[in-house]
Formats: C-alpha cells, structure tokens, sequence
C-alpha cells in the first residue's frame, strides 16, 4: 500500500510537474482513507435499539461490521418483534424460518436462508463469511453448520405467533403482502470512524409464507447490498419485488454514479414503480442507505415507513418521504 502510494504520489508529481493536474487533484485523490463524517449508523423502521447497540461498537472507534452484527441481533432476539428472528411469525405450516445476510468492508459477504431454529441467523451468515470458502448456506445445511460452530437449538415460536398462526389456519387466506405500518425486516447500514461501510439484514419473513419461500432478505443485492468505495444500502418491504429487482444493489450503482443515497433511492423506487405498477401500488418498500461522504438517505413507496439513525451521538427516529402521495 505505502509503495503504491509512494509511486502514485510521484506520478502525480510528474503530472503536476508537466501542468497536466492541479495539487488539490493530487492531494485529494493522494488519500488513501478521506476523512469520515462518520460514524453513522441507520436502520429500517423504529429499530432505535439496534441503532443503540451499534453505536456502543461506533463510537470506540470499533468496525462498522461488528455495529451491524450487534444491531441486527436485537430485534432478532426480541419476541416481541414478530418479523425477525424469536418471536417472528411463522409459514403457513407453523415453522418459523429465517434469512439473514451480512457484508464487511471488503466484499466479504454471508448469508443464510430457510434457517430454523437459531435465533441469530446473522451471525451464523458471519460465520459462513468468515469461516467457509462460500456465500450463502441454506436449511439443514445451515442448522448444522449453526449447531457444529456452537450456536444452540432452540424453539422460535412464542405463544403470540402461534396464536397467530392457529388465527390464520381459521381461513387460511394466502395474501403474499407485507405489512405497510408496522415493524417489518430489520436492513442496517453503517459507516465507522474510519469511513468502513457494512451492512446487515435479517427477517423472519413473509408472515404465513409458503413453507421454503425465500425472501429478498438474504440475498446479497436484493435485501442488502455494500460496496466500501461507494455506500451501503438495505430495504424492508416485498420480497419478490426486490429478488426481481436486486433494489440494495441498484441503489449502491446509483451512488456510485453519483447520486447522494437520498435521490439514488428515489431514483429506484420509481424504477421499481415503473416497472411493476400494480405491486408498487399495493405493497410497501422502504430503503436506507449510506455513502461513503457519510450522508444517508431513506424513501418508500408508501406512507408509513420509518427508520432510526444514530449520529453525532443522538438516536432519532423519523417519518420517511414516500412516492405514493
Ligand atoms: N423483506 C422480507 C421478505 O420479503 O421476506
């Protein structure tokens, strides 16, 4: 690095020797790491307590992974959070069944989907990142990678969801929706202290879903989505309209063409609109999403969504902006 920076720096010099660039050009892009405005931590709907657990790792200067690891794992031990993790609602069969993905700094990325059992399917999607040749595991495959790394077998469905469920059988109306205003899949994106960008999503999914239905949640570029030069960006809402989509990747692509992440996600909110019309209409997404100047930005299709942010050490809640007016 310091040799490459050394032969850059005295390319540069020749240039500017030779007039053909200017020193600001030289120093700016001479800078190995710019100066963060972070840390900034942002999370999908009210999460203001997985916002507050990664900013106890932000805030001593600790790693942007290590923020969204410890925020996702809130709502997923939480079982009163009934879309993510313990507690979450279960498929139309009465299995509670999790996905779950993470992305570090450097393009590591994990995943896991169809995850009984285990209450903290992010972390497991760490461990296949860091501790197997692959991406994503799945099922039993995952369970047993789970259980062998230590993590412990427990019973998910809480007497609330299943009440729930029992509810649902009475009419067994299959209506593959998301809620619009309430508490959905947590996405959480993070820059740290030095400008590191990670991000994290994980969901009990669709509530009443077909038994091994998958959601865009763990799929790297559709629930969430990280590149360390550009930006982070994660979503809550519809599944299938961001597997059809890859919306977190396409949000990332339009900052690095360089919209800020507010009008990148706009941009492709309105892309998915277009697109499919009739969804949009009747179904809800919401974004977050980060750059690397620091700057966040959060939209949705509906009325109804909202996202936390913790920055400059204040935890704040907001409504967010909508397409659909
Ligand atoms: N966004 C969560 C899901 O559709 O499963």
């Amino acid at each position: 690095m310091l040799n490459n920076r050394r032969s850059f720096l005295s390319k540069s010099f020749l240039a500017v020797t030779l007039g053909s660039l200017k020193w600001s050009d030289v120093l700016a892009n001479a800078a190995p790491n710019p100066p963060s405005k972070g840390p900034l931590v942002i999370a999908t709907w009210d999460n203001r307590k997985a916002t507050a657990a990664a900013w106890e790792v932000l805030k001593n200067g600790g790693r942007a992974l290590d923020a969204v690891e410890a925020g996702a794992r809130i709502p997923e031990a939480d079982p009163n959070d009934t879309s993510v993790g313990y507690g979450g609602f279960p498929d139309r069969d009465g299995k509670v069944t999790l996905d779950a993905c993470i992305m570090d700094e450097f393009g590591n990325a994990g995943s896991v989907c169809f995850l009984q059992h285990i209450m903290h399917p992010i972390s497991v999607a760490r461990l296949v990142m860091e501790k197997t040749p692959h991406v994503m595991l799945c099922g039993e495959g995952a369970l047993d990678f789970a259980l062998k790394n230590g993590f412990k077998k427990e019973n998910l469905l809480t007497p609330v969801a299943e009440k729930a469920w029992k509810d649902w059988l009475i009419t067994s109306e299959y209506k593959p929706k998301v809620n619009w205003e309430r508490h959905d899949t947590i996405g959480i994106v993070a820059i740290d202290q030095q400008s590191r960008i990670s991000g994290a999503c994980t969901t009990s999914g669709m509530a009443f879903k077909m038994h091994g239905r998958i959601g865009d949640s763990p799929v790297l570029g559709a629930g969430m989505f990280s590149d360390n030069e550009v930006g982070a960006a994660a979503c809550t809402g519809l599944g299938e309209m961001l597997l059809r989509t890859l919306g977190s990747f396409l949000v990332v692509e339009e900052m690095r063409r360089g919209k800020s992440p507010q009008k990148a996600i706009i941009t492709v909110l309105k892309r998915i609109a277009a697109k499919y019309p009739e969804q949009s209409r009747d179904n809800q997404i919401g974004f977050v999403a980060v750059d690397k100047k620091g700057r966040y930005g959060a939209y949705a299709l509906q009325a109804g969504y909202q996202y936390a942010v913790y920055q400059n050490g204040e935890n704040k809640v907001f409504d967010s902006d909508y397409l659909f007016k």
